[in-house]
């Protein structure tokens, strides 16, 4: 069974039960903010509640972190500005299963 979730904006079916996390990679969403310094792109690392690195705004309040909170038929979900297609890294983001990596090597940072 599915629910539905708006992700700036567009209304995304999703599998029901599923972290958000999960959901937004699985409909194709991997930038969820961006660095503070650098502006890269970021996106779920961890998937434990751990790095922080899938933290976004939901419902308004910002700071969730999407690999902790599940999905819910319409959540409100804001991720940060459409990647600049000039920058360098394409907007790739690094994802890893669950506990890998922990070096700042790792992370790409
Ligand atoms: S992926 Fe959510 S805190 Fe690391």
């Amino acid at each position: 069974m599915s629910v539905h979730i708006h992700v700036d904006g567009r209304r995304v079916p999703v599998p029901e039960g599923i972290s958000l996390a999960a959901a937004l990679v699985g409909s194709g969403h991997w930038t969820f903010r961006r660095h503070a310094v650098s502006g890269r792109p970021r996106g779920p690392f961890c998937g434990m509640g751990v790095c922080f690195e899938c933290e976004l705004t939901v419902d308004g309040q910002p700071g969730v972190r999407a690999c902790l909170a599940h999905v819910r038929d319409g959540m409100r979900v804001e991720t940060c500005p459409p990647t600049d297609p000039d920058d360098p890294s394409g907007g790739d983001v690094l994802a890893a299963a669950p506990g890998a990596g922990t070096t700042e090597e790792g992370r790409g940072v």
